[in-house]
Protein backbone atom coordinates (compact mmCIF):
# COMPACT_ATOMS: atom_id res chain seq x y z
CA UNK A 1 0.00 0.00 0.00
CA UNK A 2 1.49 3.15 -0.95
CA UNK A 3 1.75 6.52 1.28
CA UNK A 4 -1.38 7.90 -0.51
CA UNK A 5 -3.37 4.67 0.11
CA UNK A 6 -5.51 3.87 2.82
CA UNK A 7 -7.39 0.56 3.34
CA UNK A 8 -11.13 2.11 1.73
CA UNK A 9 -8.91 3.10 -1.10
CA UNK A 10 -6.76 6.31 -2.31
CA UNK A 11 -6.72 9.15 -0.23
CA UNK A 12 -8.47 12.29 -1.22
CA UNK A 13 -5.99 14.64 -1.94
CA UNK A 14 -6.21 18.46 -0.41
CA UNK A 15 -5.19 22.26 -1.80
CA UNK A 16 -5.77 24.85 0.25
CA UNK A 17 -4.47 28.62 -1.58
CA UNK A 18 -4.53 31.57 1.52
CA UNK A 19 -4.60 34.61 1.06
CA UNK A 20 -5.06 37.37 3.65
CA UNK A 21 -3.26 37.95 6.72
CA UNK A 22 -1.11 35.53 9.14
CA UNK A 23 -4.27 34.40 11.03
CA UNK A 24 -5.71 33.14 8.02
CA UNK A 25 -2.36 31.46 7.39
CA UNK A 26 -2.47 29.86 10.76
CA UNK A 27 -6.18 28.70 9.82
CA UNK A 28 -5.04 26.77 6.75
CA UNK A 29 -1.81 25.18 8.98
CA UNK A 30 -5.50 23.72 11.54
CA UNK A 31 -7.38 23.08 8.37
CA UNK A 32 -4.66 21.04 6.87
CA UNK A 33 -4.31 19.13 10.04
CA UNK A 34 -7.80 18.54 10.66
CA UNK A 35 -7.82 17.03 6.92
CA UNK A 36 -4.88 15.17 7.16
CA UNK A 37 -7.03 13.44 10.45
CA UNK A 38 -9.80 12.46 8.38
CA UNK A 39 -7.37 10.74 5.66
CA UNK A 40 -6.58 13.65 3.10
CA UNK A 41 -3.22 14.23 1.62
CA UNK A 42 -2.02 18.02 1.46
CA UNK A 43 -0.55 18.93 -1.75
CA UNK A 44 1.02 22.12 -3.17
CA UNK A 45 -0.91 22.78 -6.18
CA UNK A 46 -4.66 23.21 -7.28
CA UNK A 47 -4.12 20.80 -10.26
CA UNK A 48 -6.21 17.57 -10.17
CA UNK A 49 -6.57 18.00 -6.90
CA UNK A 50 -10.12 16.07 -5.00
CA UNK A 51 -10.43 19.34 -2.75
CA UNK A 52 -9.85 23.34 -3.51
CA UNK A 53 -10.25 25.37 -0.58
CA UNK A 54 -9.51 28.71 -1.16
CA UNK A 55 -9.22 31.08 2.25
CA UNK A 56 -10.00 34.52 1.65
CA UNK A 57 -9.95 37.89 3.40
CA UNK A 58 -12.81 40.71 3.20
CA UNK A 59 -10.19 43.56 4.89
CA UNK A 60 -10.69 45.62 1.37
CA UNK A 61 -12.60 45.36 -1.67
CA UNK A 62 -9.30 44.77 -3.86
CA UNK A 63 -9.16 41.32 -1.81
CA UNK A 64 -12.20 40.14 -2.40
CA UNK A 65 -12.36 40.99 -6.58
CA UNK A 66 -9.18 38.66 -6.48
CA UNK A 67 -10.64 36.01 -5.22
CA UNK A 68 -13.71 36.12 -7.22
CA UNK A 69 -11.33 35.99 -9.97
CA UNK A 70 -9.18 33.47 -8.81
CA UNK A 71 -12.58 31.15 -8.36
CA UNK A 72 -13.41 31.16 -11.99
CA UNK A 73 -9.51 30.47 -12.69
CA UNK A 74 -9.77 27.48 -10.92
CA UNK A 75 -12.58 26.00 -12.37
CA UNK A 76 -9.75 24.54 -14.96
CA UNK A 77 -8.11 22.50 -12.75
CA UNK A 78 -11.20 20.59 -11.41
CA UNK A 79 -11.78 16.95 -12.47
CA UNK A 80 -15.99 16.18 -12.84
CA UNK A 81 -15.29 14.87 -8.78
CA UNK A 82 -13.36 18.09 -7.55
CA UNK A 83 -15.50 19.79 -4.60
CA UNK A 84 -14.42 23.72 -4.50
CA UNK A 85 -14.61 25.60 -0.59
CA UNK A 86 -14.35 29.37 0.44
CA UNK A 87 -13.33 29.62 3.83
CA UNK A 88 -12.43 32.64 5.79
CA UNK A 89 -13.33 36.52 6.48
CA UNK A 90 -14.87 36.37 2.83
CA UNK A 91 -16.46 33.40 3.10
CA UNK A 92 -17.90 34.41 6.46
CA UNK A 93 -19.24 37.85 4.92
CA UNK A 94 -21.45 36.84 1.83
CA UNK A 95 -22.36 33.48 3.14
CA UNK A 96 -24.71 31.63 1.07
CA UNK A 97 -24.38 35.31 -1.57
CA UNK A 98 -21.23 33.15 -2.77
CA UNK A 99 -22.74 30.02 -3.46
CA UNK A 100 -25.41 32.16 -5.75
CA UNK A 101 -22.44 33.62 -7.88
CA UNK A 102 -20.61 31.12 -7.46
CA UNK A 103 -22.08 27.47 -9.34
CA UNK A 104 -19.22 25.59 -9.09
CA UNK A 105 -18.45 26.37 -5.18
CA UNK A 106 -19.92 23.92 -2.66
CA UNK A 107 -18.85 24.70 0.62
CA UNK A 108 -18.78 28.29 2.50
CA UNK A 109 -17.13 28.26 5.66
CA UNK A 110 -16.71 30.36 7.94
CA UNK A 111 -13.91 30.79 10.62
CA UNK A 112 -15.48 29.28 13.01
CA UNK A 113 -16.31 26.22 10.70
CA UNK A 114 -13.62 24.40 10.29
CA UNK A 115 -14.03 21.44 12.41
CA UNK A 116 -16.96 20.43 10.97
CA UNK A 117 -15.13 20.44 7.18
CA UNK A 118 -14.66 16.84 6.95
CA UNK A 119 -18.20 16.37 7.24
CA UNK A 120 -19.52 19.27 5.06
CA UNK A 121 -17.02 17.54 2.19
CA UNK A 122 -18.89 14.23 2.73
CA UNK A 123 -21.82 15.84 1.82
CA UNK A 124 -20.67 17.85 -0.46
CA UNK A 125 -19.58 14.80 -2.39
CA UNK A 126 -22.78 13.54 -2.43
CA UNK A 127 -24.08 16.94 -4.15
CA UNK A 128 -24.72 19.16 -1.03
CA UNK A 129 -24.28 22.70 -1.33
CA UNK A 130 -23.61 24.51 2.03
CA UNK A 131 -22.83 27.65 4.01
CA UNK A 132 -21.67 27.49 7.30
CA UNK A 133 -21.44 30.99 9.19
CA UNK A 134 -22.17 30.32 12.94
CA UNK A 135 -19.66 32.22 15.49
CA UNK A 136 -18.36 29.78 17.93
CA UNK A 137 -17.20 31.94 21.05
CA UNK A 138 -15.64 28.49 22.36
CA UNK A 139 -13.94 27.14 19.34
CA UNK A 140 -9.95 27.35 19.52
CA UNK A 141 -9.14 24.06 17.23
CA UNK A 142 -7.46 22.53 20.43
CA UNK A 143 -7.65 19.06 19.51
CA UNK A 144 -6.61 19.86 15.99
CA UNK A 145 -2.70 19.48 15.40
CA UNK A 146 -1.77 22.29 12.52
CA UNK A 147 -0.10 21.04 9.89
CA UNK A 148 3.16 23.53 9.27
CA UNK A 149 4.34 24.22 6.19
CA UNK A 150 6.89 27.84 7.13
CA UNK A 151 10.33 26.31 7.35
CA UNK A 152 11.70 28.41 10.48
CA UNK A 153 8.78 29.94 12.78
CA UNK A 154 5.73 29.01 13.48
CA UNK A 155 2.44 31.24 13.98
CA UNK A 156 0.55 30.19 17.27
CA UNK A 157 -2.98 32.02 17.19
CA UNK A 158 -3.36 33.01 20.88
CA UNK A 159 -6.73 34.59 20.38
CA UNK A 160 -9.24 35.16 17.68
CA UNK A 161 -12.18 38.05 17.66
CA UNK A 162 -11.91 41.32 18.18
CA UNK A 163 -13.84 43.59 20.53
CA UNK A 164 -12.94 47.39 18.95
CA UNK A 165 -15.35 48.42 16.65
CA UNK A 166 -12.90 50.47 14.35
CA UNK A 167 -15.54 52.02 11.95
CA UNK A 168 -13.60 50.90 8.87
CA UNK A 169 -13.17 47.78 9.80
CA UNK A 170 -14.87 44.30 8.69
CA UNK A 171 -13.04 41.80 11.18
CA UNK A 172 -15.40 42.07 13.96
CA UNK A 173 -18.06 41.00 11.87
CA UNK A 174 -16.14 38.18 10.09
CA UNK A 175 -13.97 36.75 12.85
CA UNK A 176 -16.73 37.91 16.03
CA UNK A 177 -16.02 38.35 19.10
CA UNK A 178 -12.71 38.40 20.78
CA UNK A 179 -11.88 35.12 22.92
CA UNK A 180 -8.12 33.88 24.06
CA UNK A 181 -7.01 30.62 24.03
CA UNK A 182 -5.70 28.50 27.83
CA UNK A 183 -2.11 30.16 28.29
CA UNK A 184 -1.41 26.03 29.23
CA UNK A 185 -2.83 25.22 25.41
CA UNK A 186 -0.12 27.69 23.86
CA UNK A 187 2.61 26.95 26.17
CA UNK A 188 1.92 23.23 24.77
CA UNK A 189 1.84 24.21 20.94
CA UNK A 190 5.11 25.99 21.85
CA UNK A 191 6.54 22.56 23.01
CA UNK A 192 5.08 21.04 19.93
CA UNK A 193 6.75 23.32 17.77
CA UNK A 194 10.55 22.90 19.14
CA UNK A 195 9.78 19.33 18.64
CA UNK A 196 9.60 20.30 14.70
CA UNK A 197 12.65 21.91 14.95
CA UNK A 198 11.73 25.92 14.66
CA UNK A 199 12.78 28.08 16.84
CA UNK A 200 11.03 31.31 16.37
CA UNK A 201 7.01 31.57 16.88
CA UNK A 202 5.01 34.60 16.30
CA UNK A 203 1.72 34.62 18.36
CA UNK A 204 -1.29 36.15 16.22
CA UNK A 205 -4.25 37.90 17.89
CA UNK A 206 -6.49 40.96 15.84
CA UNK A 207 -5.46 43.07 19.32
CA UNK A 208 -3.30 40.40 20.37
CA UNK A 209 -2.04 42.41 23.78
CA UNK A 210 -5.39 42.31 24.83
CA UNK A 211 -4.95 38.36 25.44
CA UNK A 212 -6.73 37.48 28.88
CA UNK A 213 -7.13 33.86 29.40
CA UNK A 214 -9.44 34.59 32.85
CA UNK A 215 -6.38 33.94 35.04
CA UNK A 216 -3.38 35.08 32.67
CA UNK A 217 -2.52 38.65 30.62
CA UNK A 218 -0.46 38.77 27.41
CA UNK A 219 2.85 39.96 29.84
CA UNK A 220 2.46 36.24 31.63
CA UNK A 221 2.14 34.55 27.62
CA UNK A 222 4.91 35.96 26.54
CA UNK A 223 7.19 35.27 29.64
CA UNK A 224 5.04 31.76 29.25
CA UNK A 225 6.18 31.03 25.70
CA UNK A 226 10.09 32.48 26.09
CA UNK A 227 10.90 30.00 28.79
CA UNK A 228 10.00 27.26 26.55
CA UNK A 229 13.59 25.28 26.06
CA UNK A 230 14.36 25.56 22.76
CA UNK A 231 12.75 29.25 21.73
CA UNK A 232 15.15 31.64 20.76
CA UNK A 233 12.93 34.62 18.91
CA UNK A 234 9.56 35.51 20.18
CA UNK A 235 7.25 38.18 18.36
CA UNK A 236 3.81 38.62 18.29
CA UNK A 237 1.07 40.81 15.71
CA UNK A 238 -0.94 42.87 15.62
CA UNK A 239 -1.08 45.02 19.11
CA UNK A 240 -3.37 47.70 19.51
CA UNK A 241 -1.52 50.92 20.80
CA UNK A 242 -3.86 51.05 24.22
CA UNK A 243 -3.21 47.64 25.08
CA UNK A 244 0.30 47.92 26.18
CA UNK A 245 -0.07 47.61 30.18
CA UNK A 246 3.22 48.53 32.21
CA UNK A 247 2.80 44.52 32.54
CA UNK A 248 3.52 44.01 29.02
CA UNK A 249 6.36 46.14 28.82
CA UNK A 250 8.11 45.04 31.16
CA UNK A 251 7.58 41.87 30.17
CA UNK A 252 9.27 42.74 26.51
CA UNK A 253 11.80 44.75 27.80
CA UNK A 254 12.72 41.70 30.31
CA UNK A 255 12.52 38.97 28.49
CA UNK A 256 15.51 38.83 26.01
CA UNK A 257 13.38 36.00 23.58
CA UNK A 258 10.83 38.77 22.77
CA UNK A 259 11.98 40.30 19.55
CA UNK A 260 12.44 44.44 19.57
CA UNK A 261 10.05 45.01 16.99
CA UNK A 262 6.46 46.38 17.20
CA UNK A 263 4.02 46.55 14.80
CA UNK A 264 2.08 49.41 16.05
CA UNK A 265 -0.95 50.10 14.23
CA UNK A 266 -1.46 54.01 13.74
CA UNK A 267 -4.12 54.21 11.13
CA UNK A 268 -3.80 58.08 11.10
CA UNK A 269 -1.89 60.84 12.64
CA UNK A 270 -4.80 63.45 13.35
CA UNK A 271 -6.76 63.53 16.59
CA UNK A 272 -9.97 64.17 14.62
CA UNK A 273 -9.58 61.43 12.34
CA UNK A 274 -8.97 59.09 15.21
CA UNK A 275 -12.01 59.69 16.68
CA UNK A 276 -14.27 59.07 13.42
CA UNK A 277 -11.93 55.87 12.99
CA UNK A 278 -13.39 54.99 16.72
CA UNK A 279 -9.49 53.88 17.46
CA UNK A 280 -10.03 55.08 21.11
CA UNK A 281 -6.60 56.99 21.28
CA UNK A 282 -5.42 60.74 20.23
CA UNK A 283 -2.42 60.98 18.26
CA UNK A 284 -0.40 62.56 22.02
CA UNK A 285 -1.84 59.17 23.33
CA UNK A 286 -0.05 57.05 20.30
CA UNK A 287 2.96 58.82 20.66
CA UNK A 288 2.97 58.01 24.37
CA UNK A 289 2.95 54.43 23.74
CA UNK A 290 5.54 54.97 21.15
CA UNK A 291 7.80 56.53 23.75
CA UNK A 292 7.10 53.97 26.62
CA UNK A 293 7.92 51.36 24.22
CA UNK A 294 11.10 53.01 23.32
CA UNK A 295 12.29 53.87 26.65
CA UNK A 296 11.46 50.59 27.92
CA UNK A 297 13.09 48.81 24.82
CA UNK A 298 16.74 49.67 23.19
CA UNK A 299 16.89 49.56 19.65
CA UNK A 300 13.15 49.10 18.91
CA UNK A 301 11.80 48.98 15.46
CA UNK A 302 8.29 50.47 15.05
CA UNK A 303 6.09 49.36 11.83
CA UNK A 304 3.08 50.85 11.17
CA UNK A 305 -0.46 50.42 8.97
CA UNK A 306 -2.06 53.98 7.60
CA UNK A 307 -5.24 54.14 5.83
CA UNK A 308 -5.59 57.19 3.55
CA UNK A 309 -8.46 58.95 2.80
CA UNK A 310 -10.79 57.82 5.09
CA UNK A 311 -14.21 59.19 4.86
CA UNK A 312 -13.46 63.62 5.66
CA UNK A 313 -10.07 63.37 5.62
CA UNK A 314 -9.01 66.86 5.68
CA UNK A 315 -5.64 67.87 3.61
CA UNK A 316 -4.89 69.08 8.08
CA UNK A 317 -5.99 65.40 8.79
CA UNK A 318 -3.57 64.01 6.71
CA UNK A 319 -0.80 66.36 6.85
CA UNK A 320 -1.07 65.50 10.67
CA UNK A 321 -0.54 61.76 9.51
CA UNK A 322 2.70 63.11 7.39
CA UNK A 323 4.24 64.88 10.34
CA UNK A 324 3.41 61.94 12.82
CA UNK A 325 5.66 59.18 10.48
CA UNK A 326 7.97 62.08 10.76
CA UNK A 327 7.76 62.36 13.91
CA UNK A 328 7.89 58.31 14.83
CA UNK A 329 10.26 57.97 12.30
CA UNK A 330 8.90 54.14 11.75
CA UNK A 331 11.31 51.49 10.22
CA UNK A 332 8.13 50.83 7.71
CA UNK A 333 4.74 50.88 6.69
CA UNK A 334 1.97 49.11 5.63
CA UNK A 335 -0.33 51.79 3.77
CA UNK A 336 -3.67 51.44 2.38
CA UNK A 337 -6.54 53.66 0.59
CA UNK A 338 -9.65 53.23 2.15
CA UNK A 339 -12.04 50.89 0.93
CA UNK A 340 -15.63 50.97 2.49
CA UNK A 341 -16.33 47.90 3.49
CA UNK A 342 -20.64 46.80 3.11
CA UNK A 343 -22.22 46.95 6.93
CA UNK A 344 -19.75 48.80 8.78
CA UNK A 345 -19.89 51.81 10.66
CA UNK A 346 -18.17 53.99 7.98
CA UNK A 347 -20.81 52.70 5.59
CA UNK A 348 -23.59 55.33 7.82
CA UNK A 349 -21.01 58.77 7.51
CA UNK A 350 -22.36 61.26 4.96
CA UNK A 351 -22.04 60.50 1.16
CA UNK A 352 -20.18 64.13 1.21
CA UNK A 353 -17.60 62.81 3.39
CA UNK A 354 -15.85 60.52 0.83
CA UNK A 355 -12.66 62.00 -0.21
CA UNK A 356 -12.25 61.97 -4.28
CA UNK A 357 -10.13 59.27 -5.91
CA UNK A 358 -7.88 61.81 -7.39
CA UNK A 359 -7.09 62.86 -3.97
CA UNK A 360 -6.52 59.82 -2.12
CA UNK A 361 -3.88 58.53 -4.68
CA UNK A 362 -2.42 61.66 -4.71
CA UNK A 363 -2.01 61.89 -0.53
CA UNK A 364 -0.97 58.09 -0.72
CA UNK A 365 1.53 58.68 -3.13
CA UNK A 366 3.42 61.65 -0.93
CA UNK A 367 2.65 59.35 2.38
CA UNK A 368 4.96 56.32 0.07
CA UNK A 369 7.50 58.90 -0.81
CA UNK A 370 7.74 60.31 2.91
CA UNK A 371 7.49 56.50 4.88
CA UNK A 372 9.88 55.00 2.23
CA UNK A 373 12.23 58.45 2.54
CA UNK A 374 12.21 57.50 6.55
CA UNK A 375 13.17 54.04 6.51
CA UNK A 376 15.70 54.51 3.70
CA UNK A 377 17.53 57.06 6.63
CA UNK A 378 16.87 54.68 9.07
CA UNK A 379 18.63 52.06 7.08
CA UNK A 380 21.49 54.04 6.09
CA UNK A 381 22.42 54.70 9.91
CA UNK A 382 22.30 50.83 10.26
CA UNK A 383 25.37 50.02 7.37
CA UNK A 384 28.62 48.65 9.60
CA UNK A 385 26.18 47.31 12.36
CA UNK A 386 26.43 43.60 13.33
CA UNK A 387 23.39 41.79 14.16
CA UNK A 388 22.11 38.37 14.53
CA UNK A 389 19.84 36.67 11.42
CA UNK A 390 17.72 33.79 11.32
CA UNK A 391 18.02 32.40 7.70
CA UNK A 392 14.44 32.31 6.46
CA UNK A 393 14.43 30.95 2.83
CA UNK A 394 16.06 31.26 -0.93
CA UNK A 395 15.70 34.53 -1.87
CA UNK A 396 13.17 35.61 -4.73
CA UNK A 397 16.36 36.12 -7.10
CA UNK A 398 17.19 31.97 -6.39
CA UNK A 399 20.94 33.03 -5.36
CA UNK A 400 20.92 34.61 -1.94
CA UNK A 401 19.18 33.45 1.17
CA UNK A 402 16.63 35.56 2.64
CA UNK A 403 17.13 36.19 6.84
CA UNK A 404 15.70 38.29 9.17
CA UNK A 405 17.20 40.16 11.99
CA UNK A 406 15.44 40.22 15.76
CA UNK A 407 14.19 43.62 14.87
CA UNK A 408 12.88 42.88 11.77
CA UNK A 409 14.81 44.03 8.73
CA UNK A 410 15.35 41.72 5.66
CA UNK A 411 18.91 40.74 5.27
CA UNK A 412 20.58 38.83 2.10
CA UNK A 413 23.24 36.36 2.83
CA UNK A 414 25.38 34.55 0.11
CA UNK A 415 23.34 30.95 -0.14
CA UNK A 416 27.37 29.72 0.94
CA UNK A 417 27.39 31.07 4.38
CA UNK A 418 24.60 28.83 5.37
CA UNK A 419 21.80 27.22 5.37
CA UNK A 420 17.58 27.74 6.06
CA UNK A 421 17.03 27.69 10.22
CA UNK A 422 20.54 28.81 10.87
CA UNK A 423 21.23 31.64 12.81
CA UNK A 424 24.13 33.95 11.96
CA UNK A 425 26.06 36.94 12.65
CA UNK A 426 26.45 39.13 9.97
CA UNK A 427 28.00 42.61 9.09
CA UNK A 428 25.34 45.05 7.47
CA UNK A 429 27.45 45.87 4.35
CA UNK A 430 24.50 47.43 1.65
CA UNK A 431 21.32 48.23 1.64
CA UNK A 432 18.53 48.88 -1.17
CA UNK A 433 16.74 51.39 0.99
CA UNK A 434 14.36 48.82 2.27
CA UNK A 435 16.53 45.72 2.55
CA UNK A 436 20.05 44.70 3.15
CA UNK A 437 23.19 43.02 2.38
CA UNK A 438 24.79 40.92 5.16
CA UNK A 439 28.28 39.33 5.37
CA UNK A 440 28.63 36.75 8.34
CA UNK A 441 31.15 37.53 10.68
CA UNK A 442 31.92 34.15 12.46
CA UNK A 443 31.20 31.03 12.27
CA UNK A 444 27.80 29.76 12.45
CA UNK A 445 25.40 30.07 16.07
CA UNK A 446 25.03 26.92 17.11
CA UNK A 447 21.29 25.45 16.51
CA UNK A 448 18.85 24.46 19.46
CA UNK A 449 17.61 21.48 16.46
CA UNK A 450 18.07 20.60 13.96
CA UNK A 451 17.12 22.82 10.13
CA UNK A 452 13.54 21.82 9.59
CA UNK A 453 12.46 21.13 6.01
CA UNK A 454 11.67 24.31 4.04
CA UNK A 455 8.60 23.80 1.67
CA UNK A 456 6.35 26.45 1.84
CA UNK A 457 3.39 24.77 1.14
CA UNK A 458 0.74 27.92 1.61
CA UNK A 459 0.81 30.59 -0.79
CA UNK A 460 -0.05 33.72 1.17
CA UNK A 461 -0.66 37.03 -0.96
CA UNK A 462 -1.47 39.74 2.00
N1 LIG B 1 -9.82 50.00 4.10
C1 LIG B 1 -8.47 50.12 4.04
N2 LIG B 1 -7.64 49.56 4.92
C2 LIG B 1 -8.18 48.87 5.94
N3 LIG B 1 -7.61 48.23 6.99
C3 LIG B 1 -8.60 47.68 7.72
N4 LIG B 1 -9.80 47.97 7.20
C4 LIG B 1 -9.57 48.71 6.08
C5 LIG B 1 -10.42 49.32 5.12
N5 LIG B 1 -11.75 49.23 5.18
C6 LIG B 1 -6.17 48.20 7.21
C7 LIG B 1 -5.81 48.75 8.59
C8 LIG B 1 -5.44 47.51 9.34
C9 LIG B 1 -4.84 46.64 8.27
C10 LIG B 1 -4.77 45.21 8.59
O1 LIG B 1 -5.72 46.87 7.17
O2 LIG B 1 -4.70 49.60 8.43
O3 LIG B 1 -4.52 47.76 10.39
FE1 LIG C 1 -7.24 38.59 8.28
FE2 LIG C 1 -8.88 40.67 8.55
FE3 LIG C 1 -8.40 39.70 6.15
FE4 LIG C 1 -9.87 38.34 7.92
S1 LIG C 1 -10.40 40.30 7.00
S2 LIG C 1 -8.21 37.53 6.62
S3 LIG C 1 -8.86 38.85 9.83
S4 LIG C 1 -6.92 40.68 7.44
Amino acid sequence: MSMTETPEGPRKTVYIETYGCQMNVSDSELMYGSLAAHGYTPVEAPDGADVILVNTCAIRENAETRVIGRLGELKRFMKADTIVGVTGCMAQRLGPRLLDQAKHVSLVVGPDGYRSLPQLLDGARSGERFSATDFDLEEHYEDVVARRFEGVKAWIPVQRGCNYRCTYCIVPYTRGAERSRKLDDVVRETHDVVAQGLSEIVLLGQTVNSYNDGTHDFADLLRAVAAVDGIRRVRYTSPHPNDFSDRVIAAMAEVPEVCEHVHLPMQSGSTSMLKRMLRRYSREDYLASVERLRNAIPGLALTTDIIVGFPGETDAEFEDTLSLCREVRFNDAFMFKFSMREGTPAERMPAEWTVPDAVVTERFDRLLATVRGISRENNMTRLGARVEVLVEKVARDGTLLQARSRDFKTVMVPAESAKIGDYLTVELTGTTGATFTGTPVRDRAPLPMASPMASPMVSTTA
